[in-house]
């Protein structure tokens, strides 16, 4: 089979922003905090986006959106996604101070979860295109680059997808990534390659290609099927970020071990002690999960008390299993 980074591999242009590379990390809600997205980066991936955050809560000063949207120099490009339904509260978040520091806005119109949905956001707004459309004009006039992330459509039976990634780009966005499930299949089965390939025939802008890559071989095939611009990589960069050091041949002696004690200093570094355990116990529990008779080590990590002990424990679950 082809190798990606031999392949596919290339610089990915988002309107006046070049990311550089066209394998990226998607928006995960509890897990792409800064931490997490500066480890995508420093492994390969173009582009690593915030967890989805309320363009309407933006107006509240509240600590938890500080937390979701904090971020250093260190980061470029910086790409922040925005979930609600309302165009007005869309253009005062992209202007406001929360996303000042953000290159990038991505608007979420695929979220599938029940309550999001019945208030009209995330992939609701697929069945309404003239909304989706005020909302990508109302981000735009902010200046900033613009990308959508949608599913092709609600069920099998009202697939929108051509139609959709059309209005995006009329609507100005500069990319768009197409997360081949509909909002019924929610985040089980095959996503269909043919509704990503038929949103790249629609379109000229960049088009990413999500849902579904668990391997290297997951990752050409999805750009051999869709003729994609790039990959969005999502749960299984939780198991093994490595992924982004595979496909883009970025060489590195990184361990999952190296990269748990690196996430532990920087997550104690931007959150507090408690924040940053919980953070580090979620990770390190994605990492150990293809791991066997990992058990035990899970419960010990949830029954310590500080972050000294936290990493003494990893360092033996991961030292042991790369010996
Ligand atoms: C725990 C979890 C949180 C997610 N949070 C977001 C989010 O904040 N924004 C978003 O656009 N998609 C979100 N997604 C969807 C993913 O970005 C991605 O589209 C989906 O998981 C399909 O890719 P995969 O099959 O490779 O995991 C989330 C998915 C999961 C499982």
């Amino acid at each position: 089979m082809k190798s990606f980074s031999e392949t596919y591999l290339k610089k990915l242009h988002i309107g006046s922003i070049t990311a550089g590379s066209n394998v990226l990390m998607a928006p995960l809600a509890g897990y792409t905090c800064y931490p997490f997205r500066m480890m995508c980066r420093s492994l390969g991936a173009g582009l690593a986006f915030t967890e989805m955050v309320s363009a309407n809560g933006l107006k509240y000063n509240d600590k938890a959106t500080a937390k979701l949207l904090y971020t250093t120099d260190a980061e470029t490009p910086k790409a922040v996604q925005l979930l609600g339904s309302v165009p007005s509260a869309f253009e005062a978040a992209c202007k406001g101070r929360y996303t000042e520091a953000y290159d990038i806005v991505d608007i979420n119109m695929g979220c599938p979860v029940p309550n999001i949905v019945k208030s009209g956001e995330g992939c609701a707004l697929t069945q309404d295109l003239p909304l989706a459309s005020k909302i990508i004009e109302a981000c735009k006039r902010s200046g900033k680059t613009v990308t959508v992330k949608f599913r092709p459509g609600m069920n099998r039976s009202r697939i929108v997808v051509t139609e959709f990634a059309r209005m995006c780009e009329d609507s100005g966005a500069d990319m768009i990534t197409v997360h081949g499930r509909t909002r019924n299949m929610m985040y089980d089965g095959e996503p269909v390659y043919e509704y990503i390939a038929a949103a790249k025939q629609a379109v000229s802008i960049p088009v990413i290609a999500n849902g579904g890559i668990h391997s290297d071989e997951d990752a050409v095939r999805m750009m051999e099927q869709t003729g994609a611009d790039g990959v969005m990589i999502a749960r299984y960069g939780l198991e093994d970020p490595l992924i982004f050091v595979r496909l883009t041949g970025k060489s590195t002696d990184a361990s999952k071990l190296s990269l748990i004690l690196e996430q532990s200093e920087l997550a104690e570094s931007c959150f507090d002690e408690t924040a940053a355990m919980d953070y580090v116990r979620k990770i390190a529990s994605y990492f150990m999960k293809k791991l066997p008779g990992t058990k035990t080590c899970k419960q010990e990590m949830f029954r310590c008390g500080s972050m000294t002990e936290l990493r003494r424990i990893l360092a033996r679950i991961f030292g042991e299993t790369e010996k």
